[in-house]
């Protein structure tokens, strides 16, 4: 796995960008309909390419998207975490959206890549924002949210289900820090 590819580790998982070597990975992933449970239903093969395309091309874009969670102990992609583009009330948002698949479910691995996206969001992309939209009756998706930090800020309809919007701003000392590498970059230029 080169350098270019990682975008955050965390004790468990590596999170990578996607390549056209994961079709296989990700459309068992999408087919399992334990891990679709709160979606619009299980993805065909040809709906994973299509979504497996759309992130390849988020990536050389450069635009903030879901990425690959690969387990350190197995070396296998097991699930993904990572931005989706979403709209709040008129207002653009990034979403940190998850599935793993459910043999690692309930050890704790999807707060790990959440938190990880969630520093990676503030840290290294200067976010101030970040939301999580949870399925009222997805308990675990909701505690994986408050692991991270989110709390409870709206509610609204997506995709035709009522849909809690959990959020978390940048906390101070990232903002502060933030700022400082700012100007500190000003300053040598
Ligand atoms: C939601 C999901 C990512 C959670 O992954 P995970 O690795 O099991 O999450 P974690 O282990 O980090 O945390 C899960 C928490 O939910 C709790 N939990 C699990 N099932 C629960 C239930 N039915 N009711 C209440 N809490 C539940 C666990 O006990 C754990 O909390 P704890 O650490 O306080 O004990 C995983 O279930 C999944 O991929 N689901 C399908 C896709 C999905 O729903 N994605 C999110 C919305 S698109």
């Amino acid at each position: 796995m080169s350098a270019m590819t990682i975008i955050a580790e965390a004790p468990r998982l590596i999170l990578r960008r996607f390549d056209a070597t994961d079709l296989d990975a990700v459309a068992a992933l999408m087919a399992n309909p334990d891990v679709m449970r709160f979606s619009l239903g299980v993805y065909s093969r040809e709906q994973s390419l299509s979504l497996l395309e759309r992130l390849i091309a988020d990536n050389k874009a450069n635009r903030p998207t879901l990425y690959a969670a690969m387990h350190r102990a197995d070396e296998k992609l097991i699930g993904y975490c990572g931005f989706l583009h979403q709209k709040v009330g008129g207002k653009d948002e990034l979403e940190i959206g998850y599935r793993f698949h459910p043999d690692y479910w309930n050890q704790g691995i999807a707060t790990e890549a959440a938190r990880a996206v969630r520093d990676y969001g503030f840290g290294r992309l200067g976010l101030d924002h970040l939301v999580s939209f949870i399925h009222p009756d997805n308990h675990a998706s909701r505690r994986v949210t408050e692991k991270n930090g989110m709390q409870l800020e709206t509610e609204i309809i997506f995709r035709g289900f009522p849909t809690q919007v959990f959020g978390i701003s940048r906390p101070v000392q990232t903002a502060a820090l933030c700022k400082l590498q700012i100007k500190t970059l000003w300053k040598f230029q």
